[in-house]
């Protein structure tokens, strides 16, 4: 059952052309395809063709009956010629596929979704990346309930037939894997534009939604424009059919596909109003939208030979969709929040018991894998190649990589040889972050001299579950020494290479005492641990040159009180509150930065720096901390809430900067005074025109809770019943609000007419929530968990990939206090204990449970 990396074998049979068929209807489908199949290589092996839960209603080569049997789902197919074209015809019921794989119904749609193995549930195919097809697709279907026919590549005839339906015929001139085949069919209008492509080709862009989404597209078809633009400009990609067509659906299980010219998007990363969407929402459609994009080339021109080389697509194009977020907006604050999510996703699972290699050496269920690691942190490593190669090395190895294995299924070791064959580079010790799981610790102290400084640094990299050994890994660490005195840098940053486990780097000529400014920009995916000296970390939080390590250093110095308070329990805020003033009262600094400073380390980032964890006591000593800071800095945060009104009308970096300052202002001012917080709160709810501001009020207020609270929920479901993105906000709000009531709103909502479990965005703005919401989730009572189990079991009967999602939240139980602990593993047993689970849910539970 499971499938190992070093089991790979090339396919015995090649599929070089498809012809599919398809009569469409919601409740019965019929399909009929037609494989061009070749004997890859001597051998005398059958024809295996994957299914997932479809019979053959026939099986023909060259016309006539075939010689087959199945083998499971496996149809195996007798072939005696090198040649043949293998016909099978299977029947669908896309209605009732809740498992949103394959050919599925969304809100009248039909549409389909095939990454990573849902090919196989639309027709019997080699359904693995490395078997590369031109396809050529006919479908037929109802012209008034589906009068937009779509499909991937160019369009080539249409016509009508009987009795009301309608046909076209698509046609995709690029070879390329099953997973990345799509159709949509269905009642849609478009929002369409030219696009003029850098050799001058013209390309007709199309976001097809329903009606009355149509005004909502405007800021996903801007962004699809500059992604366009960017990725020639950076990276000399240039589009290649002559449509690029993007489909919003309701129901998906994920963000969106990059399928070959008909990218499928969940509706929440493509529909934006700024009363329905908040700035957040916007930043996140350009970036899904350019991270699709950009999987054009990286990903569809070149793509995975094999499931376990996920990261060689996901992790390069997450890599370039930063870079594009980060050009159109500020780069600063792109880094940071990077990073941020890096911590909050990634380290977690690197430190706990699905921890895997970026590229991992096996899998029960590949859906198990589009991690935190393949993506975040295979981002990361390709960052780090670029730091060490330098941009114009970069670019060279990514031009080598793309003119070298354009039209191929590849590995990861071919994108890291590209890089190293175009710029000379050794990356051999570089490759133990694709195979080594767990994040590096480098500890870091600085020793003074007469004439100098010797940076001291040594590194672990922990084990993890199937590698205990590890090796020592190149990490590259950006360093600059900051005067005590001047507060200037010193010389100029270095780009220390650490490859041992440890190692002295002499600084020359530093002529006073200086502070070390490490890992600046978060150069490495490490957690640094530096020996500080009086008063140095302080100074750094106001003075260090390098915004994210500005950043850091204000994380680190509002750790390093609120640990202090969780363990010793008290409250000293002084050297936090000093930090923020200055802070608030910069001149230089733009206001989104100084809201993400100014932010407190989150409960689940406590959690990962204590052992055990007991949320109630970080979430107390947190709360005394915000209680106190809010206190003393209660003027300066008046002032800089006031300050930071913002032009509603206005998206630019400015306003949503201000937005963001305001909600992290409104939220101290409501800790040190409830009071005047609800006021602020109540006022900013009732004047909001932005979905952001509404947002920040209603955090401010569930944080609270009483009257204001339960009033402004009801104004926020009057105004926008019936729109289901902003429902699902309503539930989030609620199923997070860190409140011991949290758990009881979550019960209500549960049985709320709005909650549907086949929605996989409702569930998730649920469950999803709730989960994450450290407080309000563990209970010591366990209740939260019991929840969370029994959810876990009624969404995986509906949809189990969306249901496996929410089992690592329990699968840390080792890390907690032993009586949370102990409850978390009941409900992981209790999960493991029901008949029929998913191989989906199953190996995440019994991974965590071992
Ligand atoms: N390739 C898609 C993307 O990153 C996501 C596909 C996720 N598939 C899955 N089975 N979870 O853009
Ligand atoms: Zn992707």
């Amino acid at each position: 059952q499971e499938i190992r990396r070093e089991d790979y074998r090339a396919p015995d049979w090649l599929v070089p052309a498809i012809e599919l068929d398809f009569d469409l209807a919601a409740e019965k489908t019929l399909v009929t395809a037609r494989l061009s199949v070749e004997r890859n290589g001597e051998h005398d092996r059958p024809l295996r063709l994957d299914g997932d839960e479809i019979v053959p209603l026939a099986v023909l080569v060259d016309g006539a009956e075939a010689r087959w049997t199945m083998d499971g789902a496996t149809l195996v197919v007798e072939l005696s010629e090198n040649a043949a074209v293998v016909e099978t015809r299977v029947a669908l019921a896309p209605d009732r596929n809740s498992k949103l794989m394959g050919l599925y119904a969304s809100g009248g749609l039909l549409c389909t979704q095939c990454e990573a193995e849902g090919f196989r549930r639309i027709t019997f195919f080699p359904d693995r990346p490395d078997v590369l097809s031109r396809y050529r697709v006919r479908m037929s279907a109802d012209k008034a309930r589906f009068p937009v026919l779509l499909a991937n590549g160019n369009p080539v005839e249409t016509g009508d037939g009987e009795d009301g339906s309608h046909w076209a015929v698509w046609e995709d001139p690029f070879p390329k894997p099953s997973y990345l085949f799509a159709l949509v069919a269905g009642d849609l209008a478009v929002n369409s534009d030219p696009f003029t492509t850098m050799s001058g080709r013209s390309v007709e862009l199309g976001i097809w939604v329903r009606e009355g989404d149509l005004p909502r597209t405007d800021h996903a078809m801007e962004s699809l424009k500059q992604s366009m633009r960017w990725d020639e400009e950076t990276y000399g990609r240039e589009y290649d059919l002559d449509r690029f067509n993007i489909v919003a659906v309701d129901d998906f299980n994920f963000g969106a596909m990059e399928n070959k010219g008909l990218n499928i998007f969940n509706s929440r990363y493509i529909l934006a109003a700024p009363e329905t969407a908040s700035d957040a929402d916007y930043d996140a459609i350009a970036t899904v939208v350019a991270h699709e994009y950009f999987h054009n080339w990286s990903g569809d021109r070149v793509t995975c030979r094999d499931w376990f080389q996920l990261s060689l697509k996901e992790g390069f194009t997450v890599f370039r969709d930063q870079g594009f977020s980060a050009a159109i907006g500020s780069a600063a604050v792109e880094r940071i929040e990077q990073v941020k999510s890096l911590r909050a996703g990634q380290f977690p699972e690197d430190a706990g018991p699905l921890a895997h290699p970026v590229r991992p050496d096996s899998y029960i269920e590949i859906s198990n894998f589009y991690t935190a690691t393949v993506y975040n942190k295979g981002a990361e490593l390709i960052r780090m190649m670029h730091t060490i190669l330098g941009p114009e090395a970069f670019r060279a190895g990514s031009d080598l990589y793309f003119e070298r294995h354009d039209g191929q299924a590849v590995t990861c070791e071919d994108f890291v040889r590209a890089m190293e064959d175009a710029s000379g580079a050794d990356l051999r010790q570089f490759r133990l972050w694709y195979s080594q799981a767990g994040t590096p610790r480098v500890l870091a102290r600085l020793e003074q001299d007469g004439a100098g400084a010797t940076l001291h640094l040594a590194q672990t990299v922990p084990a993890t579950p199937g590698q205990t050994d590890k090796k020592p890994m190149l990490i590259p660490l950006r360093v600059a020494l900051i005067g005590e005195r001047s507060g200037a840098e010193l010389a100029t940053e270095r780009l220390i290479l650490l490859d041992g486990e440890q190692s002295s780097v002499r600084f020359d000529d530093v002529g006073e005492p200086a502070f070390l400014s490490i890992n600046r920009g978060f150069s490495a995916p490490v957690i640094v641990t530096a020996e500080r000296r009086a008063g140095e970390i302080e100074a750094l939080a106001v003075s260090d040159q390098d915004p994210f390590a500005r950043f850091e250093a204000m994380q680190e110095l509002m750790s390093r009180d609120l640990l202090a308070a969780i363990y010793g329990g008290a409250v000293e805020t002084g050297a936090t509150v000093a930090a923020i003033r200055s802070t608030l009262a910069s001149n230089a600094l733009d206001p989104a930065f100084k809201a993400l400073a100014i932010s407190l380390p989150t409960e689940a980032e406590l959690a990962e720096k204590v052992d055990p964890v007991d949320p109630a006591a970080i979430h107390a000593a947190r709360e005394a901390f915000r209680v106190a800071i809010g206190e003393a800095l209660a003027d300066d945060l008046e002032a800089a809430y006031a300050g930071a009104a913002a032009d509603p009308d206005s998206l630019d970096s400015l306003a949503k900067g201000q937005r963001r300052l305001r909600a992290a202002t409104l939220g101290l001012i409501a800790a040190g005074n409830p009071e005047r917080g609800t006021e602020l709160a109540r006022r900013q709810f009732a004047e909001a025109r932005t979905m952001s501001d509404r947002q920040a009020a209603m955090m401010a207020l569930g944080t609270v809770g009483g009257d204001a609270w339960d009033e402004a929920l009801d104004a926020f479901y009057r105004r926008f019943a019936g729109d289901p993105l902003v429902i699902d906000k309503w539930f989030s709000l609620q199923a997070s609000a860190p409140r011991a009531e949290t758990l009881d709103a979550v019960e209500a909502l549960e049985k709320h007419p709005d909650f549907n479990l086949a929605n996989p965005n409702r569930v998730r703005s649920l469950a999803g929530a709730y989960a994450m919401s450290p407080f309000a989730f563990h209970r010591a009572d366990g209740r939260g968990y019991d929840w969370l189990a029994r959810m876990i079991v009624a969404v995986d009967r509906v949809n189990p990939q969306t249901a496996a999602r929410f089992v690592a939240p329990l699968g840390r139980w080792k890390r907690y206090e032993p009586v949370r602990s102990e409850k978390m593993r009941a409900a992981l047993e209790r999960i493991m204990a029901e008949p029929s689970l998913s191989k989906d849910v199953l190996e995440q539970v019994s991974k965590s449970l071992a």
